[in-house]
């Protein structure tokens, strides 16, 4: 059987994604450089599943390392996770957001070219779509209304791919749309370890949650929601890697095609809804205040999510509750061990 390459292997979603392959019975060549993960994640997806990836270590720019892989491995198909994901530093950052998200995915492709290897999946965003009229959304809601360079800079590599597909309808071709992941996987050796204070709500509430941080700030009260707070799409991070899964079954019956899924539960719920889930399943109090919007923040965003369980046969499975346990559960052991 030919093997997986995984690019960002050790990050939040691939480490997932590699423990949910590895468990399915594939082999995995891995590659990452570490800019947002550690090295310890490797020895955590072998300690859950008892297997191991080929591991290199380098960086997605560097085309003779992806050419060292090509060469070395027989590679039938590629996921792509390396990216850089912060909103923020995205904004501040645009040149450096480009290059590496963008550039990187053009020497990706090149490397596959040359080495006539036509077959990935790519990590989207639910930010490609803006702030959508239509709700839920589908995939055939317009897109092109990004507000950072973060999303901007998935919308151009969606672009990118949808070219090369017109070129050369003999590539196989998976785009994936994430809505809001969360949670951890069950034994709380890997998750999310967000550099410094957590920018995304579910890690902030886990902080408030264990007196990390002092309080919530929860971003308007004043949207155009039941309750006045953002509504959002939580996808556990297990479901979706999950689909990863589904995906690259599809891709290896199908040979060819292009395709773009949104991975969502189809569910969305509020700020404060949130907040009352995490309390009750974790029993804990989470303090917070309301203050004003945050610029660039939308009211409402969650998916339909029918098209990847008609065509993929995948749905997500985990409920909010499993979402707020496991995000919990995750960052106490992560206080446990003293990380900050
Ligand atoms: C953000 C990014 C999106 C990215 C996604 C996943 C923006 C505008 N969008 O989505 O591109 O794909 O993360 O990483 O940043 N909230 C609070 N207090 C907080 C944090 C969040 O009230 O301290 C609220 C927000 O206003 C929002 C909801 O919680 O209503 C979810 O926010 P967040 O987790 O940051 O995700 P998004 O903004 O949906």
């Amino acid at each position: 059987m030919k093997k997986i390459f995984i690019t960002g292997c050790t990050g939040y979603i691939g480490s997932h994604t590699c423990v949910e392959l590895l468990n399915a019975g594939y082999e995995i060549v891995g590659l990452d450089n570490f800019s947002n993960s550690k090295k310890e994640v490797l020895d955590k997806i072998k300690e859950i599943t008892g297997k191991e990836i080929k591991f290199y270590e380098g960086n997605m720019l560097d085309k003779t390392i992806l050419s060292k892989i090509f060469e070395e491995n027989e590679i039938g198909s590629v996921i792509d996770f390396a990216a850089y994901k912060s909103v923020g530093d995205s904004v501040n950052m645009p040149v450096e957001y480009y290059i590496n998200n963008v550039s990187s995915v053009l020497t990706l492709l090149s490397v596959m070219k040359s080495h006539n290897v036509k077959s990935i999946i790519f990590s989207s965003t639910a930010a490609v779509y803006g702030d959508s009229t239509i709700i839920p959304v589908t995939e055939e809601c317009e897109t092109g209304k990004t507000i950072n360079p973060y999303g901007t800079s998935k919308l151009y590599c969606e672009g990118i791919l949808k070219d090369l597909y017109k070129s050369d309808n003999s590539w196989n071709i998976c785009i994936f749309r994430y809505f809001n992941l969360v949670g951890a996987h069950k034994s709380y050796l890997i998750g999310e370890e967000p550099n410094g204070t957590p920018a995304n709500l579910m890690p902030y509430i886990a902080k408030v949650a264990l007196g990390e941080l002092p309080c919530l700030n929860i971003f308007g009260d004043d949207y155009n929601t039941p309750d006045g707070t953002g509504i959002r799409d939580y996808i556990h991070v297990v479901d979706l890697a999950k689909a990863h899964v589904s995906a690259i079954k599809k891709l290896e019956l199908d040979k060819k095609g292009m395709h773009i899924y949104n991975l969502g539960t189809g569910k969305g719920y509020s700020v404060l809804e949130m907040v009352k889930t995490f309390e009750k399943v974790n029993n804990v109090k989470v303090n917070y205040k309301i203050v004003k919007r945050r610029p660039g923040d939308i009211a409402v965003s969650y998916a339909d999510a029918t098209k990847a369980q008609n065509e993929l046969g995948w749905k997500a499975e985990l409920t909010l509750e499993d979402m707020c346990r496991d995000s919990y559960m995750f960052t106490k052991s992560l206080k446990n061990k003293g990380v900050k």
